[in-house]
């Protein structure tokens, strides 16, 4: 089995992620996230949030809808050619792919056969408002979150009292009809994006819109590597003016090294006055910004980054996915056993501290287990295990990405003290209960 197949298969056997409608054999490129994949989503996004709104100066946050006007998707270029994929269908075998995807331009990759023309396809994903489905009533799921920001740039500026330069940033659905899904969980249907658009002036010689993309790009990148994904599995790729975005003066894709390739998982761009001078002109509003200061007033550049949680998620758990030939615990019975093991940062695994009574025929010492997990379970991501023989228990924990086990023995009546083993080092510490809230703090943070 490749890497991927056997993280597909470790995900949906612990409850990261299951196929959606999976009872009805699927449905295209959705996936449903189960108790440790919802909290590592979570973790993610927290972790994304902190960084943007808290971290960087200047960024506040919003949430915007889903369904908005149509006229924005008209000014924002997506209805019209901006965000159509190229299509062509084998004559033989009507398998469909992205030519951009294709090596050779004209053969089937599959069967050899001749392709047809290619054909555009638009990536918008359509619905009706109201009762009657007619053309008047369409409307559209967001294709990006960033939209909602635009729109709502001066609400912002004025309400919040920002003055340029100064960022707004979103975490949220997105869909897009994509034409040839897969990878798992790499290229989705339905997803979300974590968004933050920075609102410059264009003629600010200071720091001029290359200077905050470098800034962008490199706070960007330094966010990955923080959180595990190592350099030599990270590139910045800069993107040549004919393969852009349609909306972007400069862009680089920051790519990981998956199992199936180097693959984009954020976008940084210099969308320049593209957007808002569009909503401008489309809406017949004046979205020009007056800076008090210099008594200038112009229309800002927007320096934006665009990362998919689910894409972040998957590279994350690509970096983190180690397999041990011979294993490390006890449980392991030969050579040629394999330990699975996901060594998550600490910040993003969905439980970072197990509470494991070794028996489960002595009340006190479940008692004290089931205390002990009480008196954490709100502050830290818990979980309490009580079935299997420990070892086979801190294997299951060490699968999932658990820091910390915390066992609870026969001594641990006596004395109150129990141990704590490392994941990554296995190493047992012996230490008093009543400094377990500190030491986890300490650690853990
Ligand atoms: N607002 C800019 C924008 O949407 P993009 O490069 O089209 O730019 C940004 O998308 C990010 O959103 C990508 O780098 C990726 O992480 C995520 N993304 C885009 N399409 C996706 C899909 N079909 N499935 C999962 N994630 C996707």
């Amino acid at each position: 089995m490749d890497k991927i197949q056997k993280i597909i298969s470790l995900c949906k056997q612990r409850g990261f992620i299951f196929p959606s409608s999976e009872i009805y054999n699927g449905f295209g490129s959705c996936y449903d996230f189960g108790n440790l994949g919802v909290e590592m989503k979570q973790n993610i996004k927290k972790l994304w949030w902190d960084e943007m709104t808290k971290k960087q100066e200047n960024i506040v946050g919003i949430d915007t809808s889903i369904l908005m006007s149509p006229k924005i998707w008209q000014a924002s270029g997506h209805l019209t050619t901006g965000f159509a994929d190229e299509l062509v269908e084998c004559k033989k075998c009507h398998k469909r792919f992205k030519l951009d995807e294709l090596t050779e331009k004209n053969k089937c990759p599959d069967c050899g056969e001749n392709l047809t023309e290619p054909k555009k396809f638009n990536l918008m994903m359509k619905t009706f408002i109201g009762p009657v489905e007619d053309k008047a009533n369409i409307a559209y799921l967001r294709p990006e979150t960033c939209q909602g920001i635009y729109v709502n740039f001066l609400n912002v500026a004025n309400s919040a009292r920002m003055r340029i330069p100064f960022g707004i940033a979103q975490i949220g659905k997105a869909f897009r009809n994509e034409i040839t899904p897969g990878n798992y969980i790499f290229r989705l249907r339905e997803f979300e994006q974590m968004e933050a658009q920075f609102f410059i002036n264009p003629s600010d010689k200071n720091k001029t819109p290359d200077d905050w993309f470098e800034y962008w790009k490199q706070q960007r990148l330094n966010w990955h590597i923080d959180l595990g994904i190592k350099k030599e599995n990270l590139r910045a790729k800069e993107i040549p003016e004919k393969d852009r975005a349609h909306y972007a003066k400069r862009q680089i894709d920051i790519e990981y090294k998956f199992p199936f390739g180097w693959k984009e998982i954020e976008g940084v761009h210099n969308r320049g006055n593209y957007d808002l001078s569009n909503h401008s002109k489309h809406s017949s509003q004046n979205l020009e910004y007056f800076d008090e200061k210099t008594k200038e007033k112009y229309i800002p550049y927007i320096i934006e980054t665009s990362v998919g949680v689910e894409r972040s998620m998957l590279a994350f758990l690509c970096e983190a996915y180690t397999e041990i030939q011979g294993g490390r615990t006890e449980t392991t019975k030969s050579i040629k056993d394999i330990e699975v093991m996901l060594k998550l940062n600490k910040k993003l695994c969905p439980i970072q501290i197990a509470i494991l009574p070794l028996v489960k025929n002595k009340q006190e010492i479940i008692d004290k287990a089931k205390e002990i997990y009480n008196s954490l379970k709100i502050k830290f991501n818990c979980a309490y295990d009580e079935q299997g023989s420990v070892g086979k228990r801190y294997r299951r924990q060490d699968e999932i990405g658990t820091i910390y086990c915390l066992t609870i023995d026969f001594q641990t009546i006596e004395d109150d003290t129990l141990t704590i083993r490392d994941r990554d080092t296995m190493k047992q510490e012996r230490i008093k209960i009543k400094d377990l809230p500190q030491i986890l703090t300490e650690k853990l943070n």
